[in-house]
Formats: C-alpha cells, structure tokens, sequence
C-alpha cells in the first residue's frame, strides 16, 4: 500500500476524502474506527477501513453484519479456515485444563506434542517456540551467531523478515520501515525477480547471475565468508511482492553457503505450513536449509512461532536464549490440530491444483486487462502485478482495484511495489473461487483499464 504522506494519518478522514471509502462501511464500524485512531498507535498501514466480528471458513462478517470473501487469510495464517471446528475443539479442551503455564520454566504435553509432529512434517530433529514470525528469524540470527562465532548477516532486496530490530536488519523492502532505526551488519544481494531483472538480464540465459553475487561480488569487495554466519532468505518473497525465483535459484545459494561454511536460513513465515502445497515451500525447490523459521499460520490463527534446526545445529546451553509464552499451551494445542488436520485433508494436492487453476484464470484476464503485467505464484500463494503501458510500476491503479475489491467485499492485500496478493484460506471451495475471481475482475473493470 501506499503509505499516507509524512504529516497525514490513518484516520476517518484519510478514508473518507482520500478514499472514499467510508460510505462502503455501517455506523458501527465508522464509529470504531474513529475510536481507535484515536487511542491506537497509528504506525499500522490499513489499505481500507474493514471492522472485523466474526468468521467462518473464508467468509468474514463485519460488525454492522457486511460479508466479504477473505482472499489473504489474515495474511496467509488462517490455512485451515475461520472457525476450524478440529482447532476450535481442541482450544476449548485445552482451556478446560490450563492456558499457560511458562513453557520456559516448566514441562508440559502440548508443545512436546506439538515438537512430535513438526519433526515428522519437517525432519529437523529440534526446535524452539517463539511467538510470531519476527522472534523466530530473531531466534535464527542468535542461533547462527552463537553457533558460527561470526556477527554478519547476508539477505536480499525486498525481503521481509519482520520488524524487530535483528530481523529489520534483513529486511530490505520499504525504506520507511528501516528510516531512523539501526542495524546488525547485513549486506543485500539481489533475489531472482526475473519480471524485472535487476541486472537486466535474461532467463535462463543468464545463468543465475544474481544468486553468484554473493561470491562474486559480496565476498570480495564487501563481506569476508570468514566473518558470514549466515544467508537468509524467503523461498518466495512475500511482502517484498510475492516474487518466485527460477527453480536453480535456491540450488545455488545453498551451494554457496555450504561451499563457503556459511549457514542457510530458510525464512518460511509466510511460505509454510503447505501455503504452496508441501509443508516447506523450500521442498518445491528441493533445497534443505541448515534453519527454518515458521509462524502465521502455525498456530492456527493463535501467536505461534517456531525455529527449527538438526540437533548438532541447535545445541546451545540452557539460558542463552528464552520467553516467556513460547510453547504456550493453548497455541500448542491450536498448532497440532490445524497441521493434523491440514494432513488429513491432502492439503498439499489441493493446494497444488487450486493455486494452478487460479493461475491459469488470472493469466486469462490478462488478456483483457493490460495492467496486469504478470502473474505468478506457488500453490495459493499467488501475485498479481500492476502496471502501466510502458511496464513501470503502477501502484496508484493497484491501490484503486484494491479498493474497488473490497466495496465488491473481497478482501485482497497490497505487497512489492505494485503486487495484489492472493493467499486465500487453504479450505477455500471452488465456488468460493468462482465468486472471488468474477468480483475481481469486476473490481479490475471499475479501477479502468
Ligand atoms: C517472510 C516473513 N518473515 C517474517 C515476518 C514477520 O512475522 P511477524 O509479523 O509475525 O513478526 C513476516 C510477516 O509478514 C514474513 O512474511
């Protein structure tokens, strides 16, 4: 989304005169709205003024009792679906027993059980809860530090790996997530974003330039291999614009790491949890990282994260590393009921066939609307990127079809420069998808051509 300027805020009035939107909303949300600009930091960025009470499947009421088709899950977590009656019964039987018991200090059954059944979807034999995606790449960054002795970090241009200030580090989407704060030494390489090559070049003629800077031109003008602890990246970049690398991409930057003694970090916050089919998107390019992080959709629409490594990786003492509600009992319980469930439903072949076909719907509007310059995705996780006649970016016209989705109540996201992202619920049924694709291409029809 395009952020409001320096002086503007995220409040009623910016929704009314900047986007028109509030005569789209009821007076219950209008009235909430105003209440929470008023008393809520306002550092979020809302690309329309939605109000939330309650959900099922992929469907979400508003408080004035509006329905919208929900295309982006909470930002890729609801993979199981609102509502999930498996997670919902395996919560409330958890929270007849005990919420929390500080997991940090005592023993418990949930997160163990939980631990049994990330080690058999992802074959790491260890791994360390957290809260959300931010601490699990947190955790990643102490983990490689401790281990390697070595204190810098290499990532890519427009990845996201949170906010906080170890993950902000590697982040390198939007500078104004970045202005003012300071940094762990990390230095930025370029991902493989073949709809714009950032060396120009072309695919596969190429030959992967992008993925060999890091040993041709990082190790020698800017960051010795001896001083590296570890290469983190997305398997998919997702906020920085739902960008998929060619399938040697991730094959060369692993070879890089290993050739050089240098960790890999797979960030799979928003890729995993079979978002793209496998449980790992990194599988789809058969590439094993030394770390994955997990979050979003982990914990089934509860706070979850999860840093996972072999055993000789994560062998660090008791006291280096710790808080207070990782492997909290209720979000344990929500996790192993939303991955047991999500492998029962053969979630992976649906999610294979389902991202396809929608690819496929999407590629077929594109005959019809030249803004969309490219579609692209993995499983139901999938770009669509806007542009104007010369192919420059177009984020104005993309915040506008955003817009006009939403008062056709879809709801779609912004990410990269000029990207509407789809990341419905993985239970999304066909005719939720008909409905959903014929209100975006009416949304496409009003935001003009
Ligand atoms: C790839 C990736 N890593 C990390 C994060 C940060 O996760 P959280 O917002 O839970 O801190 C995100 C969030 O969008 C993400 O997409």
């Amino acid at each position: 989304m395009e952020y409001p300027g320096e002086n503007e805020a995220l409040d009623l009035d910016f929704f009314e005169q900047e986007l028109g939107l509030l005569d789209v909303v009821g007076p219950k949300a209008r009235e909430i709205i105003g209440q929470d600009c008023d008393i809520v930091s306002a550092c979020e960025a809302r690309p329309y003024p939605l109000v939330v009470d309650r959900a099922r499947g992929s469907v979400i009421r508003d408080v004035d009792g509006r329905e919208y088709l929900d295309l982006v899950a909470g930002i890729a977590v609801m993979n199981a679906g609102y509502s999930n009656p498996e997670i919902k019964a395996a919560i409330s039987a958890q929270l007849e027993k005990m919420a929390h018991c500080g997991y940090g200090d005592f023993f418990a059954e949930p997160p163990l059980k939980l631990a049994k059944k990330l080690r058999e979807l992802s074959g790491y034999s260890k791994v360390f809860y957290c809260n959300s995606g931010t601490e699990a790449v947190e955790a990643a960054i102490k983990l490689a530090f401790w281990k390697t002795k070595r204190q810098n970090l290499i990532s890519f241009y427009n990845s996201f790996h949170g906010r906080t200030l170890g993950s902000l580090s590697l982040t390198c989407s939007k500078v104004r997530q970045k202005e003012h704060f300071p940094s762990i030494r990390t230095v930025h390489s370029h991902y493989a974003y073949c709809y714009r090559c950032p060396l120009k070049l072309e695919y596969p003629s190429c030959g992967i330039e992008c993925a060999k800077e890091i040993e041709n031109l990082i190790f020698r003008r800017e960051l010795s291999q001896e001083d590296t602890a570890a290469v983190f990246i997305e398997p998919i970049q997702g906020e920085g614009g739902y960008i998929v690398p060619p399938p040697e991409f991730h094959k060369e930057v692993r070879r890089i790491c290993t050739d050089n003694n240098i960790l890999l970090v797979a960030d799979e916050v928003q890729t995993g949890c079979f978002r793209t089919g496998p449980f790992f998107a990194m599988e789809n390019f058969e590439v094993r990282a030394d770390i994955s992080c997990l979050a979003k959709a982990l914990g089934g629409g509860l706070p979850m994260g999860a840093m996972l490594a072999d055993s000789e990786l994560m062998d660090w003492p008791s006291g280096v590393h710790s808080n207070t509600f990782g492997g909290n009992l209720l979000a344990s319980a929500a996790s192993l009921a939303s991955l047991e469930f999500l492998e029962k439903e053969n979630t992976e072949n649906r999610v294979r066939k389902l991202g396809s076909s929608i690819r496929q719907r999407l590629r077929e509007f594109q005959e019809n609307f030249s803004c969309i310059g490219d579609v692209r995705g993995l499983g139901l996780m999938i770009g669509v990127e806007i542009i104007k006649p010369d192919k420059s970016i177009d984020p104005i016209r993309r915040d506008k079809i955003l817009r006009e989705a939403f008062k056709e109540r879809i709801l779609l996201l912004p990410c990269g420069d000029s990207v509407i992202r789809f990341s419905p619920p993985l239970v999304i049924t066909d005719e939720e998808v008909d409905l959903g694709l014929e209100k975006f291409e009416k949304a496409l029809k009003k935001a003009g051509n």
